[in-house]
């Protein structure tokens, strides 16, 4: 039997950047927060489970069939953690989204524990409800310049294309540093502009860290930006899964950006034991 086509999932999203230009330094989070708990309150009917832009590589990811259609964002989780042990350990992710990314690496990785935080406590709030079935991973409220947890508690922190909405990125790294355990490990993705980049590596060491790795990974956000406007244009997916929606034209624009000003990378260092 035929199934009837799905109704295109729409949101209204306004533009940041006014606000962000006129809120003071201490109210740029606030900025943020109202964004995101607006677009993600919107989002709580639909399939999205992942906000950022996918990563494709040569390597062959291995995911469920299940999750073919998202492999692409799961391809940047699995990139940014390249090389991470997190059998056993206590694992942190700092703003976490819609969980979609959580969920997989508490799944796949079998972290003891995975404490996921984000500012959007519509986010946090979904998550609970979402994964309450997951019973290594739990969603809490916080800032990820001021993380609501202990000193020294996680193993691992990951944190994946969400940095750029930080006031003070050297006051997150300073967070991180507090709350990883000796001899643990961060892990770090994001898009920047290119001549961010020193200041970012020296970010990194300032706040005591050791640079294992800090490597351009523009290559695959483009493919798999390509590969979701392809798949969208011919109809081959459906728009309904990404937060994209059929709008073909933003995804171009953002991989002209990559062309000219932007670059996108990762990062893993460590905190001597
Ligand atoms: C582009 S989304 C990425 C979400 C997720 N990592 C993913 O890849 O699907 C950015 C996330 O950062 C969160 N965020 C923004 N500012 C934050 C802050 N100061 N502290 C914690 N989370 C923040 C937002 O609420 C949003 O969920």
């Amino acid at each position: 039997m035929a199934t009837a086509p799905r109704k295109r999932f729409t949101f209204e999203c306004d533009d940041i950047t006014p606000g962000l230009n006129q809120a003071s330094a201490d109210n740029r989070n606030l900025v943020w927060k109202k964004w995101y708990d607006s677009l993600i309150s919107q989002l709580a009917t639909s399939e999205y489970r992942f906000i950022n832009y996918g990563y494709l590589g040569s390597e062959d990811v291995s995911v469920d069939p299940a999750e073919e259609y998202v492999r692409n964002f799961i391809g940047l989780y699995q990139r940014t953690l390249r090389g991470a042990d997190l059998a056993g350990k206590d694992v942190l992710d700092v703003s976490s989204g819609l969980g979609g990314g959580a969920l997989w690496i508490s799944r796949n990785y079998n972290p003891a524990s995975l404490i996921a935080i984000d500012l959007s406590t519509e986010a946090v709030d979904l998550c609970n409800r979402w994964y309450s079935n997951q019973s290594n991973l739990k969603f809490i409220a916080g800032d990820a310049e001021s993380l609501p947890v202990s000193d020294d508690s996680f193993d691992v922190i990951y944190n994946v294309e969400s940095s750029h909405c930080y006031t003070n990125f050297d006051a997150f790294l300073r967070e991180v540093r507090r709350v990883l355990k000796p001899g643990g490990c961060f892990f770090w993705s994001d898009f920047q502009s290119r001549d961010s980049l020193e200041e970012i590596q020296a970010s990194f060491v300032s706040a005591g860290f050791t640079t294992m790795e800090f490597e351009d990974i523009t290559d695959g956000v483009i493919r798999s930006l390509e590969y979701v406007r392809g798949e969208i244009s011919d109809g081959s997916l459906d728009s309904n899964l990404f937060i994209w929606g059929g709008d073909t034209d933003s995804i171009q624009e953002v991989i002209d950006e990559f062309s000219d000003w932007r670059s996108y990378h990762r990062c893993r260092v460590s905190l001597d034991g």
